[in-house]
């Protein structure tokens, strides 16, 4: 038997906020790989980056046309999709307010679920029809433990913070997204799957840290490059039965 291998050299893969703290992990595990990365980002890169990147902002359907221009022009196949940017809050003190339900501004809810839902959702629409008719291609969709169970409030009652609800909303609707764009280009050999990671560690506050470690059957948060070996998988072939899947990676919060 042939050794499984991710195959993904010269792969053309597309990964929003792929210059984020999650996104920098998934894009340099995929050069690593010798895959062809294509970031798009609202921010520039703090160094210099392997790969291009399109400074554009995914809710902006305008935006992300002319990066598929860029594809059509060159005329670059792409293998692989990564929706993986979205308003993250990390916990700390001052947002309290703001983000209490009691007092959540509509503004902040439209912009919350406007990149962090309509964004995905563009550029699924957008890069997910071009790849439809090459009749192949791959869609990740980074979903959240939130986007499986509910924010456990009490974990941050002593940084004073508040998970807000639309990060709930987008979360469970990335994992939406993900079953009707499986089930709709089923037939077009376009497989989309999402994963939903637990909390990585980033120097958050330590009682923070301590209260959620508890929550995890694994006692512990993940480490920054603990997706990486799942998103390898989901991009590559040794996945081609898998569709319309939610993985969730959580240290097993999710279970108890
Ligand atoms: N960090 C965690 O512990 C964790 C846990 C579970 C899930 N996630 C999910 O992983 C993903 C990445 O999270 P992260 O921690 O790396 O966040 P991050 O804030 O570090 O990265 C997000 C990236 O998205 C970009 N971005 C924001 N708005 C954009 C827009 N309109 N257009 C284009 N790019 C835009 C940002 O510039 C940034 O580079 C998110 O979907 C998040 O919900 C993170």
């Amino acid at each position: 038997m042939k050794k499984a291998s991710f195959n993904l050299k010269n792969k053309n893969i597309i990964i929003t906020g792929g210059f984020g703290f999650l996104g920098s992990q998934i894009a340099n595990a995929l050069v690593n790989e010798k895959a062809n990365i294509y970031i798009i980002d609202i921010k520039k890169p703090k160094k210099k980056t392997t790969g291009k990147y399109f400074q554009s902002d995914i809710t902006n359907e305008s935006e992300l046309i002319k990066v598929l221009n860029f594809f059509k022009m060159k005329k670059i196949k792409i293998d692989a999709l990564i929706n993986n940017a979205a308003i993250d809050y990390p916990p700390s003190k001052s947002k309290k307010k703001i983000l209490k339900l009691e007092t959540f501004s509509n503004e902040l809810w439209e912009k919350d679920i406007s990149v962090s839902l309509k964004g995905s959702y563009l550029c699924t629409k957008i890069f997910g029809s071009y790849m439809s008719k090459f009749n192949k291609g791959t869609i990740i969709n980074i979903s959240s433990d939130l986007g499986i169970i509910a924010p456990d409030q009490r974990i941050y009652k002593k940084s004073d913070f508040i998970k807000p609800v639309t990060y709930s909303v987008v979360k469970h609707g990335i994992i939406g997204l993900t079953k009707y764009t499986a089930s709709y280009w089923g037939e077009k050999n376009i497989r989309c799957n999402a994963i939903a990671p637990g909390g990585i560690f980033n120097n958050q506050d330590n009682s923070f840290v301590k209260k959620l470690n508890q929550l995890i059957p694994l006692r512990r948060m993940a480490k920054k490059n603990e997706y990486n070996g799942l998103i390898l998988f989901l991009c590559s072939d040794l996945s081609s039965y898998l569709t319309g899947s939610v993985i969730v990676a959580d240290g097993g919060r999710t279970i108890i």
